[in-house]
């Protein structure tokens, strides 16, 4: 969807609802009526819980009645926030206490949130290029100036970020916010190394600013160790705001994400939320399903998306072995991304991939100030393996036939 200028309502929108306005709505998704959804990150719909949900739901409401049904503790469910220590535990070792989180709409949501407590008009802020879509529209929303700072195959490139801090410490500037995913970088791929995640922690101190660290996907891990969390690292200090959801793990539909925060900051985002606290219904029916389930469900995922990667891999390199494209194997996560073959015609890539029926998202979505042309991401989470092997042997022959990677072979 596409805003268009002449509505009488324009002059009077706020500054911030003119970022952005007149331009697209959300990602942009190339492909309509795709038969192989590569595009956007949505989980696999065939491992929703159906049956365990609706049995947590009819627990939950036995347990809980009214409570589950009026306004709820501003700060969220406790049993939710609860909830989410003990995955922190599980997963990670981390201790962190209920107060320490804030729920919220989703992940998303909870990046709204922090940006909203943070970001001023006009303020400077470090991101990782390419990052994800998502957020940058919700950046663009709060008017930073957006500063790029590389990512290679150990996540984000901290020596450029220190570029960047001393860069503005030289104009008398601060940052106010480092964004960063840190666990398989959507779009890109890379996990954020250790030596790179102690560094990132020491530049937020030395240069007085904070990370916002977004980590959506991290129990999704198919291979290779568990990194410490840049909250943790900080050791709760005060330099990181963690996002996290329930999104990957269990649905999207429940819109349910939160941040991890020191608990003194936490009435700064709460501010920014009406009363009544986010979703007490779909919190507790999330909960009731998770204290049952969050260990087994998170290990049948992880089989679950490590063969749909293996299966997006094996049907691309089938077709593009020999050629100069670069395809990332993420360690886990939703997504693969693609540095095209030189000089591939990418209008012809869409008009094959459209042909194809094989939707992807063009790379310039997920840069902050410009490039990316010459890459793809496709996500590998929706469709069952079969697809992601047959989807991405079409979408590597769109690849081929779109330009010089042919010669190549
Ligand atoms: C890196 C990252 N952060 C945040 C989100 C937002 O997820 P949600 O709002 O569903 O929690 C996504 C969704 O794709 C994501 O990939």
């Amino acid at each position: 969807m596409t805003n268009t200028l002449p509505t009488p309502f324009v002059d009077l929108l706020s500054s911030r609802a003119r970022f952005g306005w007149g331009g697209p709505v959300g990602t942009q998704r190339p492909v309509t009526n795709a038969r192989y959804e590569f595009g956007g990150g949505f989980p696999d719909p065939a491992s929703f819980p159906y049956d365990a949900l609706a049995e947590a739901t009819a627990r939950m409401l036995k347990a809980e009645g009214a409570q589950a049904l009026t306004y709820g503790d501003p700060q969220g469910y406790r049993g939710l926030r609860e909830l989410v220590c003990h995955k922190y535990g599980l997963f990670e070792g981390l201790k962190v206490e209920p107060e320490n989180i804030i729920v919220s709409n989703g992940s998303g949501h909870a990046l709204s949130l922090a940006l909203s407590a943070f970001v001023d008009v006009g303020d400077a802020i470090l991101s990782e290029a390419p990052t994800f879509s998502g957020t940058l529209n919700t950046i663009r929303r709060h008017g930073p100036q957006v500063l790029d700072v590389p990512v290679d195959g150990e996540g984000m490139v901290t020596s450029r970020a220190r570029q960047r801090l001393e860069a503005l410490r030289r104009e008398g500037r601060r940052c106010k916010v480092i964004y960063t995913i840190d666990n398989f970088q959507n779009p890109a791929g890379p996990t954020l190394s250790l030596g790179r995640r102690k560094e990132l922690v020491e530049l937020a101190h030395e240069f007085d600013t904070l990370i916002l660290e977004d980590d959506a996907y991290g129990e999704l891990r198919f291979e290779g160790e568990h990194l410490p969390s840049l909250y943790a690292l900080d050791g709760g200090s005060g330099r990181v705001i963690r996002a996290g959801t329930v999104s990957k793990i269990l649905g999207a539909g429940f819109r349910l994400g939160w941040l991890l925060a020191p608990k003194e900051m936490i009435p700064a985002f709460q501010g920014f939320l009406f009363g009544g606290g986010v979703s007490p219904f779909a919190s507790r029916v999330a909960t009731y399903y998770l204290r049952d389930h969050l260990e087994s469900h998170v290990a049948l995922l992880v089989e679950v998306y490590r063969a749909k990667r293996d299966a997006m891999l094996r049907g691309l390199w089938e077709v593009l072995e020999g050629t100069d494209a670069e395809i990332s194997k993420p360690e886990g996560g939703f997504f693969v991304w693609i540095k095209l073959p030189a000089g591939t015609d990418t209008a012809r890539l869409l008009d094959l991939a459209r042909q194809a029926e094989v939707q992807f998202t063009p790379g310039p979505a997920f840069f902050p100030n410009g490039g990316g042309e010459g890459f793809i991401r496709l996500a590998y989470s929706y469709e069952p393996p079969e697809k992601c092997y047959e989807g991405a042997r079409l979408m590597a022959r769109a690849i081929m036939g779109s330009g010089l990677a042919l010669r190549h072979r």
